[in-house]
């Protein structure tokens, strides 16, 4: 078949002028027109294509392309583009880059790293507790008897008969005064699960940080300094807190620690519930029982406490749905 063959022959003369001017870029332009320009011999080949049978013009259709292609290849290599060779003069300075964008820390890593590293420049070291827990350090060394609510499967996400998904960061204390004695100093960071429904102020894991400090003679006035430190540290020294008596199974006395925030904008409305202050974390001092259950002299006294991420995230970067830190959606984790 003659179109074969007339295929054939282009590659084989188009091999052999292309070693002849692969070092002449001018050359190299002629030669692209010549084979691929418009009007160049690659385009004869295509209208070439109507002289064979109907039968055979799939199969010979697709032997000029692929000899297009190759020719391109060749050419690529030389960076030619259609008519043009590429001359610094040739680059419009003008055309809009590609733009790049670089990776940034999501906000709930960074209050992370933030928080910590204000506890670790006052002695705290971190230890990282387990997500997936037994009752025991869940509920029942945390002195959460068998009927309290927080026990009930509406809260807690049991996997099986035995293990469930921390409900909170305090898990950790159990397993670290169980392998330590004191004096204990240390934060716990990490992820906890609850069964609660979703909306734009709770979802179904969020993030504390937990604290404790056991030794001999520690005292509420130590926790309340440490929490206020850590406070002015954190949102500046003009930061208002108040403390709330509250209940913790874990810890007598227990308190709620909240930051005034301020009622200025609509959103500040609806994040304190219309009072302007907002409760960040739960503390108390460590409840003998907690101690008994690890095997601590009774002699010894301790806090502890457990610090809300997602609250501080947002207020701190006001955001006002909390379903927005875990979409991951791009144009959100841009902004931070
Ligand atoms: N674990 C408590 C909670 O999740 C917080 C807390 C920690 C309270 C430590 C007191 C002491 O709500």
């Amino acid at each position: 078949m003659s179109l074969l063959n007339k295929i054939n022959s282009t590659q084989k003369k188009f091999l052999s002028e292309l070693s002849s001017a692969t070092d002449d870029s001018s050359k190299l332009n002629d030669l692209y027109n010549k084979y691929l320009g418009r009007k160049g011999l690659v385009s004869d080949l295509f209208s070439d294509l109507s002289t064979v049978e109907s039968k055979d013009k799939p199969m010979v259709g697709q032997k000029i392309n692929l000899l297009r292609n190759s020719i391109q290849k060749s050419f690529d290599q030389f960076n030619l583009t259609k008519n043009k060779t590429n001359n610094s003069s040739d680059i419009d300075f003008t055309l809009p880059g590609n733009h790049f964008f670089e990776g940034n820390i999501h906000p709930i890593t960074k209050v992370l790293n933030d928080i910590s590293d204000i506890f670790k420049s006052i002695g705290f070291s971190v230890f990282s507790g387990n997500e997936i827990e037994d009752e025991f350090y869940n509920f029942e060394a945390l002195n959460i008897p068998k009927h309290h609510p927080a026990r009930d499967m509406q809260d807690t996400y049991y996997l099986n008969n035995e293990k469930l998904l921390r409900t909170h960061t305090s898990a950790s204390q159990i397993h670290f005064m169980e392998n330590n004695t004191p004096p204990v100093k240390i934060i716990s960071p990490g992820r906890v699960y609850r069964n609660e429904d979703i909306s734009v102020r709770s979802y179904c894991l969020f993030h504390q940080i937990e604290g404790l400090y056991v030794d001999t003679n520690v005292s509420f006035s130590d926790l309340k300094g440490v929490m206020e430190y850590f406070s002015k540290q954190y949102f500046g020294q003009d930061v208002k807190v108040r403390f709330r008596p509250s209940y913790f199974p874990f810890t007598e006395p227990s308190a709620e620690m909240d930051i005034y925030w301020g009622l200025e904008s609509e959103s500040d409305y609806r994040i304190t519930k219309g009072t302007g202050w907002l409760e960040i974390l739960g503390c108390g001092m460590v409840d003998p029982e907690v101690f008994k259950a690890v095997k601590y002299d009774s002699s010894v006294t301790g806090y502890a406490f457990g610090i809300g991420i997602e609250r501080i995230a947002m207020l701190k970067y006001g955001i006002t749905d909390i379903r927005l830190l875990y979409e991951g959606d791009i144009r959100f984790l841009r902004q931070f």
